[in-house]
């Protein structure tokens, strides 16, 4: 009888690498996690510091170290490896270093066999989770970017600080450049069903005058607002990462906003972006094509504009 077992390897043990593997340890998200770093060391440190954490947890995840080299029975690759950006510097002025450094991680990884998913952290995002399904050879549903999934995260935090209710109830996603020319398609958003207008409308008192561009602006701006705190992030992206992980290894055909490769969805074809995204065990499943206005359209084509040219500039 074949039992398969849920196995994730963290490839980059920084801040956003071990702060994913703890989460997917602490929620008992998979059987399996396997700590990769460029240097050993720090991924057996890290392996080693996680088990001690197991006594304490409602699960007896196994945790262990591993290479490129041992990823061949590997279910899911989350590649956190990349070049932080400098002071003053924009995610996109990182493109060339780690376009450097995923291609160094990619080719042994396939050389092992792996025939798994990669999820693609490392920024620019959208431009990297396209380079590594170009360096993979993997079809577009095995490689996905996080992608807006943590903008989509500070969206709904900001839109349910307006209206007073809990983000979970909040349904809105910020779409395109997982960077600032991400755009909100604002006649999609609703509270728990209730479009956004309305409820704006309804509520005078309480939001007074809503800035739309502002809070999108907000959205965008929120990971800097935090680097320029405490000098990176980590909780958010590496729980969104968790929670697409989690939606891919239990099936859940749960919707989260991702990069995944567009093939004609709203008009757009060869670009990866930030869309709501059916994910399941095949990864990438399905694009839910939502339906904006023409000016919202517009926007979102621009966005694609945008990572176009950024990954056209990765020279192999
Ligand atoms: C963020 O916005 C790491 O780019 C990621 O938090």
């Amino acid at each position: 009888m074949k039992m398969t077992k849920k196995k994730v390897a963290i490839v980059g043990c920084g801040l956003v690498g071990s702060t994913t593997a703890f989460s997917l340890v602490t929620q008992g998200a998979c059987d399996e996690v396997m700590m990769v770093d460029l240097n050993p060391e720090r991924a057996i440190g890290e392996m080693r510091d996680l088990k001690d954490a197991i006594e304490y947890l409602g699960r007896n995840v196994k945790i262990t170290s591993g290479t490129y080299a041992d990823c061949g029975d590997i279910d899911i690759v989350v590649i956190t490896a990349g070049a932080p950006p400098k002071k003053g510097q924009s995610r996109l002025d990182t493109l060339e270093l780690s376009a450097k450094i995923c291609k160094s991680i990619v080719g042994p990884i396939m050389e092992s066999g792996f025939d798994g998913i990669f999820i693609v952290v490392s920024n620019p995002v959208d431009m990297m989770a396209h380079y590594v399904q170009k360096l993979s050879g993997l079809p577009k549903n095995q490689v996905i970017g996080t992608g807006t999934a943590i903008d989509s995260a500070r969206l709904k935090d900001f839109i349910a600080q307006l209206v007073k209710v809990d983000p979970r109830s909040v349904y809105a996603y910020s779409m395109g450049e997982h960077g600032d020319s991400q755009m909100v398609p604002w006649s999609c958003v609703t509270i728990a069903g209730k479009p956004f207008f309305d409820v704006i409308a309804d509520n005078k008192e309480l939001v007074g005058d809503v800035d739309l561009e502002e809070l999108v602006a907000k959205t965008a701006r929120e990971g800097w607002e935090i680097y320029n705190r405490k000098g990176t992030t980590y909780y958010g992206i590496a729980t969104a990462c968790a929670g697409i992980i989690k939606a891919i290894l239990n099936d859940e055909n749960r919707i989260i906003p991702v990069s995944t490769l567009l093939t004609g969805e709203y008009g757009e074809k060869d670009v990866y972006a930030g869309v709501p995204v059916i994910l399941n065990r095949s990864g990438a499943s399905d694009v839910l094509e939502i339906h904006m206005t023409p000016r919202e359209l517009a926007r979102f084509k621009e966005s694609c504009a945008v990572i176009r040219e950024y990954t056209a500039r990765i020279t192999d």
